[in-house]
């Protein structure tokens, strides 16, 4: 492993990890409600530790929000630090090499839930301010913390916190750490991300099951219903189906594009070794960058419905439902894609069944403005830091707050993320790659020292 100049416990930060990664904080869950409590106080108890003033958890409509701050620099900018503290389910358990919530190394990786996404990020955060706080007795520039726990599910608590403080919050900038590097070793600013809507199609047709030899003939069927409206979101070629959904897709600039087409990459090593498919998939006529950046996509999670037991049961059911997200780009409004997306619902429901769609959560794209200050001292530290010369990509993914930063508190993002392209987020044998963890605390510490300058 790489050594640092840093005066770093590694040992006592490598179980400070770990404690954090054994609690199982499944946010969509309610079962496991007492976990994301003790993982808010997990996180509370470090900041506290960590020397932060002001440490506490915001109590609301959701799960605790908590805060911290340390405001001994004036006439310095303040910057707002972000992560989750929430994870994804952990299933398929079986295909786990070792159980999600008993965080175990192996070879230069730590592997469990959360591990990358995000409590191994949020962690870094944490310790990069307290480890300069204990080294130097003091912070370059302001500090607030906020640390979400139902990222994974929407944020609707944070969304209402910010709303609520607008410009108040207090902060020049948010430091995220949420994204991931581009490729190994090439410091990475994310300035781009998709936005999503969560929805629930659900199907119904009889008021109970049926027989389906009796019946068969006469009562509509809610499976098949459903297979038919989901076969008629995308054509063949991953085009959306639903009128209207492409007219509000901004195009990347020409300047954009370009400096994507630089970046280091091999087309049939990501469908290898990262997808591992027999074939990419996507909208003809345009690059894999764009497709998972700047497009609108539409998938399918979860179809529930009938019977799927072992053996056969000759059974109409009453009832199926399917989990449908789309990821929205620059300019999309999640409110209007849902309207545009339940009309194409409605419209392709097939006689006899009644058919609704709900909106589960959402949150808009974001596309933040690189030359700014902010941003242009992240590249400098971070090129110090991997002495390697910075990258701007967008992600696919959605961090909701981002653009709620922008909208109710008037501050830009700076993305500076370490997980890697193989991290395994939300599936199984989620990882973080340890020398990134190291890594990225420098580039933090290094950050806020430039900051301060
Ligand atoms: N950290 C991810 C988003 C991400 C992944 C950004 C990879 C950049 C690269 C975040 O925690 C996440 O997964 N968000 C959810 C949000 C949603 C459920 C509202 C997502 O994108 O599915
Ligand atoms: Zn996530």
């Amino acid at each position: 492993m790489l050594a640092l100049p840093m005066n770093l416990d590694r040992q006592a930060l490598l179980d400070g990890l770990q404690a954090f990664l054994r609690i199982p904080s499944i946010s969509t869950l309610p079962e496991h409600q007492p976990d994301i409590r003790r993982a808010a106080e997990f996180v509370a108890a470090e900041l506290r530790a960590g020397g932060l003033e002001q440490v506490r958890l915001i109590e609301g409509g959701g799960n605790p929000l908590v805060s911290a701050e340390w405001l001994g620099a004036p006439g310095k900018p303040t910057l707002l630090l972000y992560g989750h503290y929430d994870v994804q389910p952990p299933d398929p358990l079986d295909e786990w090499h070792s159980p999600p919530f008993e965080p175990t190394i192996r070879g230069d990786d730590i592997f469990a839930r959360g591990a990358s996404d995000d409590k191994g990020q949020t962690y870094i955060l944490i310790q990069a301010v307290a480890s300069l706080l204990r080294d130097t007795g003091a912070l370059p520039v302001n500090i607030r913390f906020l640390i979400e726990g139902e990222e994974e599910v929407g944020g609707e608590h944070i969304e209402s916190y910010l709303k609520a403080q607008g410009r108040n919050l207090g902060a020049d900038a948010a430091l995220i750490a949420d994204t991931e590097l581009f490729a190994p070793g090439l410091p990475t600013l994310c300035v781009g991300l998709r936005g999503i809507i969560y929805t629930e199609v659900e199907v119904t047709g009889a008021g109970h099951d049926l027989h389906s030899g009796v019946y068969g003939g006469v009562a509509p069927n809610p499976l098949q219903a459903l297979a038919h409206i989901l076969a008629g979101l995308k054509d063949p070629q991953e085009r959306i189906l639903i009128p209207g959904i492409y007219d509000r897709v901004r195009r990347p600039s020409p300047a954009e594009l370009e400096a994507w087409a630089r970046l280091p990459f091999d087309e049939e090593q990501y469908r290898i070794k990262e997808v591992d498919v027999p074939e990419l998939v996507g909208e003809p006529g345009y690059n894999i960058f764009e497709r998972t950046w700047a497009r609108p996509t539409l998938e399918v999670h979860g179809i529930r419905g009938g019977f799927t037991g072992e053996g056969a049961k000759t059974v109409i059911p009453a009832r199926a439902t399917a989990k449908v997200s789309l990821r929205l780009v620059p300019d999309m409004e999640p409110e209007e894609t849902f309207r545009l997306f339940s009309e194409h619902v409605s419209r392709l429901a097939p006689r006899g069944v009644r058919v609704r769609a709900t909106n589960l959560h959402g949150g808009g794209p974001s596309v933040v403005d690189p030359d700014n200050h902010f941003i242009r001292v992240a590249a400098q530290a971070l090129d110090e830091v991997f002495a390697s010369q910075t990258v701007y990509i967008r992600s696919g993914g959605s961090i909701p707050i981002v653009g709620l930063f922008d909208q109710y508190a008037g501050i830009p993002s700076v993305m500076m993320g370490f997980g890697l392209p193989d991290d395994n987020l939300h599936a199984p044998n989620e990882k973080f790659h340890l020398p990134n963890f190291f890594l990225g605390m420098e580039a933090v510490r290094r950050y806020l020292e430039m900051l301060g300058q």
